[in-house]
């Protein structure tokens, strides 16, 4: 039960800190500044930016700022600096000195972009020692509350510690609310299973719960660009019923699940009718944005289809096309959907994940 009540005072502060993929700072700051015009650039690193606003947000302000190329995004409250951890470690409580706390989040910034050097987001052991710490030092938390993975539940006030280095933390809050803002930094703790067929999987697995498309048992999705497979593995794990659509060869492991059929080719090649069940629409086509929309709209928008959501990877071969994606967004509308998400997932690398749902 989150002691976050009508009447609590909400923590505000003048500065907010967030974190994003290595390399993607400058798309985050640009996007922020372009939408919030109260809000001024103060300070980056790799994989973090810090903004001060010209008068004080609060955390329900915070929980309303959308971007997508920001991972965690919280008040911050200050930074801690030193050689010994158990002086940052009070330090740190001294921050959230009469914030009514529900639980403590301990993370880290990116070191790589993900999928290089072997690098994927995730908590370190220096995380969940200083989480285990942070939490005996000083104060009770419910039962449950203390386990370092767990995502928080909605109304939740987080105390957030971002590790940057060893030596230098900084000390943030947020209300959880959203899928990703009740994740540890915004970070979800997804393992690759022995016999995931690509890395795709960790993407999709990742999108699929950010969306929250529901996927049901006996569901109808298609998966264009499927091949080797892992997208599909995620929602044929799930129960769904898939048809994935690829001139590359598909696993042996996809292709001997009963639930998958294999349309070897491009979507174009595919007779409507045997698409007709279709419902929804994941896609990972490892081509330019305006080649992936007018393949998914030249399914969408055939009568022969009736197209529920959409989770489909919008690769942004240059970094320049970013700024095309209110354009993309437009017209995925136009397709007649209600509700359009975009973000950058935390296994994405140089492309971004797009979710629309009718
Ligand atoms: C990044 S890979 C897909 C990974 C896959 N989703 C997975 O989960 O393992 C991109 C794929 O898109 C396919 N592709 C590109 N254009 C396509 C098209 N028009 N129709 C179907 N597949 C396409 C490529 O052949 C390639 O296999």
């Amino acid at each position: 039960m989150s002691k976050i009540s009508s009447n609590t005072q909400l923590p505000q502060s003048s500065f907010l800190m967030m974190t994003c993929q290595c390399g993607t700072e400058r798309f985050l700051k640009q996007e922020v500044l372009e939408r919030y015009h109260d809000l001024r650039f103060s300070y980056s690193r790799l994989g973090f930016v810090t903004f001060k606003t010209t008068q004080f947000y609060n955390t329900s302000r915070v929980q309303k700022i959308l971007t997508i190329f920001s991972r965690y995004c919280g008040l911050s409250l200050g930074r801690v600096q030193g050689n010994d951890s158990a002086t940052m470690l009070t330090q740190v409580w001294q921050f959230a000195e009469n914030l009514p706390i529900d639980r403590v989040h301990v993370f880290p910034r990116d070191s790589a972009v993900p999928g290089e050097k072997e690098f994927e987001p995730q908590l370190t052991p220096e995380c969940f020692e200083i989480h285990k710490l942070l939490t005996q030092a000083q104060r009770k938390l419910a039962v449950g509350n203390d386990y370092p993975l767990f995502p928080a539940e909605k109304k939740e006030l987080i105390l957030d510690v971002l590790l940057i280095s060893q030596n230098e933390w900084w000390v943030g809050c947020h209300v959880a609310d959203t899928w990703r803002s009740r994740q540890p930094g915004g970070i979800v703790h997804i393992s690759r299973p022995i016999d995931a067929v690509s890395r795709a999987y960790l993407k999709f697995e990742e999108a699929l719960r950010w969306s929250e498309i529901p996927v049901k048992t006996d569901s109808h999705w298609l998966d264009i660009g499927a091949a080797p497979g892992g997208a599909s593995q995620a929602l044929l794990a799930r129960g769904a019923n898939v048809i994935g659509i690829d001139p590359a060869e598909v696993s042996p492991i996809i292709l001997k699940c009963p639930n998958f059929t294999y349309l070897r080719g491009r979507l174009n090649q595919a007779k409507r009718t045997q698409l007709r069940k279709v419902k929804f629409i994941i896609s990972d086509m490892n081509v330019a944005p305006n080649y992936t929309l007018d393949v998914l709209e030249d399914c969408i928008l055939n009568r022969a289809t009736d197209i529920r959501g959409l989770l489909f990877t919008l690769k942004l071969v240059r970094w320049e096309l970013i700024t095309d994606i209110p354009a993309v967004l437009n017209r995925i509308k136009s397709w007649g959907f209600e509700t359009i998400l975009a973000k950058q997932m935390q296994f994405n690398r140089q492309e971004i994940m797009v979710a629309a749902r009718k």
